[in-house]
């Protein structure tokens, strides 16, 4: 299997690629409301220390953790994390801890998908809705063209369906003619259409109220406010950081199993943040957050998640050139997610290639049939309950996409740190550019990394308690009881694909090093 692993074509493809997967719709479209729902300058505090203290040290981690296991063939999580696990506990429980971390990372690859191919699809369809005027008539709100597009089935099958055809090609053609060309074509283009927008909003001037402008929505956003900190922006921007550099969702990893075993990880690793961090507080900052403070003021910056496709298109609908702005806008959120979203698919791919021994072409198409099964649900909702609260699509991304990420990093830093310990700080540094410092090794990835996400994890429990999350009828879908299937569904699916994925890790780990958990000792190595 080792031999015939696919490699990356060029470092640029690489870099674009890396780049791609962490650049994504949490960059444009989760980055701008998370920071202003948390109160701006007082956001931007723990989401530099969260950066610092857990998003670089772990995509070293998670650069190194693939690295290693495409050594051994594998694109999947269980049998990386196994490999160095095995390192330091006996062969048995590090097929546990990778059964564990197998699991999660299927759980957000299969589902953390089922709704982000949808949003890209909204992205798809609102970029047409832009050239088209769709959204422009001023007797409909944008928030009513929101929720009547989602509940329109042409509508949401429609750009759905293409995007996950786009995602489904790029997987088929592999990482150097798929992946790789895709990345060097649509990361350029978000970068000069970021830019462009960020012109574009900086020139708005003050239209509607003299103290609202580009610049002191800006201003909003960079004046620290110390007196604000709290446990909710910091938890927050610890998450943001997860979601946006794809930390604890098995992604990284994946892309880093088709580097060669002397390939750079530290300079490459950093150089990743760097593009997504630019991509983020630079242009994903510079273009919502300001352009809704200088048509709304501070309260335009409080529609949470409906900031890109309600707060915005209502902007773009009295702007000069708005029709354009809102295609640009749209188009480079599609590219930012199918980037990312390329990713999750390709993860879920190599699984079945590496466990089941089936073609590249037959496990893209099994997979593309997957996302439409556990998409229905998400494009279902809106339809037949007339509602727009998205429970289904809510209760999902409350344990995959911000919870479930942080216990995948805590795995994988505990194995990296205190179970490989030193030997994995120098296979860390074995080809790379950069070399990690033992002082970084110990003070970072043994010590203040892990300890951050215990905190970390504690308190998310404890909020998720607090915001009635474990209760049968979670608190934020109280006053629609209609919703309440959805919820469970949404529940029993996350614990479905949490069973399977821990049964076929452990399955796919015991098939290949079945000697090493009989005899307990390590004995298959390259
Ligand atoms: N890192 C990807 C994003 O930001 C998943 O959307």
């Amino acid at each position: 299997m080792a031999e015939k692993r696919e490699n990356w074509g060029s470092k640029l493809g690489l870099i674009l690629a890396m780049a791609g997967n962490a650049v994504g719709l949490g960059n444009f479209w989760r980055y701008p409301y998370q920071a202003a729902k948390n109160g701006g300058g007082a956001f931007m505090i723990p989401y530099f220390g969260a950066l610092i203290l857990m998003g670089i040290p772990l995509m070293f981690v998670e650069w190194n953790l693939g690295r290693y296991g495409g050594k051994y063939g594998h694109g999947s999580l269980g049998p990386m994390v196994y490999l160095q696990a095995r390192e330091g506990v006996s062969p048995k429980t590090a097929a546990i801890l990778g059964g564990l971390a197998g699991a999660i990372a299927l759980g957000v690859t299969v589902l953390v998908n089922s709704y982000y191919n949808h949003i890209i699809g909204w992205t798809l369809g609102y970029a047409v809705q832009s050239i088209t005027g769709g959204y422009m008539d001023p007797a409909v709100s944008t928030g009513e063209f929101f929720v009547n597009y989602i509940q329109s089935p042409v509508m949401v099958f429609t750009f759905w369906i293409a995007a996950l055809v786009i995602l489904g090609l790029a997987v088929s053609g592999g990482i150097q003619k798929g992946i790789e060309v895709l990345a060097k074509f649509m990361m350029p283009t978000i970068y000069i259409f970021g830019i462009i927008l960020i012109i574009r909003t900086l020139t708005l001037g003050s239209p509607v109220n003299p103290d609202w402008s580009p610049i002191a929505g800006l201003n909003y956003i960079w004046s620290p406010r110390w007196d604000q900190l709290s446990w909710t922006a910091a938890l927050a921007a610890a998450g943001q950081i997860f979601f946006t550099l794809s930390l604890g969702m098995g992604i990284i990893c994946n892309y880093a199993s088709y580097l060669k075993p002397d390939d750079d990880i530290v300079l490459s690793g950093i150089t990743t943040v760097a593009l997504n961090e630019v991509a983020e507080v630079i242009l994903g900052g510079t273009i919502a957050i300001p352009i809704a403070y200088t048509f709304l003021g501070e309260a335009g910056l409080s529609a949470g998640v409906g900031l890109s496709f309600i707060s915005l298109p209502n902007i773009f609908k009295t702007m000069a050139g708005g029709q354009l702005m809102g295609a640009l806008w749209f188009l480079l959120l599609a590219f930012a997610g199918v980037t990312s979203a390329v990713a999750m698919y390709n993860y879920v791919v190599a699984l079945l290639e590496e466990s089941f021994g089936m073609g590249k072409k037959k496990a893209a198409f099994a997979v593309f049939i997957m996302y439409i099964i556990v998409g229905l649900p998400v494009a279902l909702e809106p339809i037949l309950t007339k509602t727009a609260d998205l429970a289904y699509f809510t209760e999902v991304d409350n344990w995959v996409g911000n919870y479930l990420l942080v216990v995948l990093g805590l795995i994988e830093v505990i194995v990296a740190g205190w179970i490989m310990g030193n030997k994995n700080r120098d296979e860390m540094n074995y080809g790379s550019y950069w070399k990690v410092p033992n002082w970084f090794f110990k003070a970072f990835i043994q010590f203040l990394t892990p300890v951050s996400i215990i905190i970390l994890l504690v308190m998310s429990t404890k909020t998720f308690i607090e915001s009635g999350y474990f209760k049968f009828v979670p608190d934020f879908i109280a006053a629609s009881p209609q919703l309440v299937p959805w919820v469970q569904a949404g529940r029993l699916v996350v614990l479905g694909v949490l069973v399977l994925g821990f049964i076929q890790a452990y399955k796919t780990i015991k098939d290949k090093y079945q000697v090493e958990l009989e005899s307990g000792k390590v004995s298959i190595r390259k």
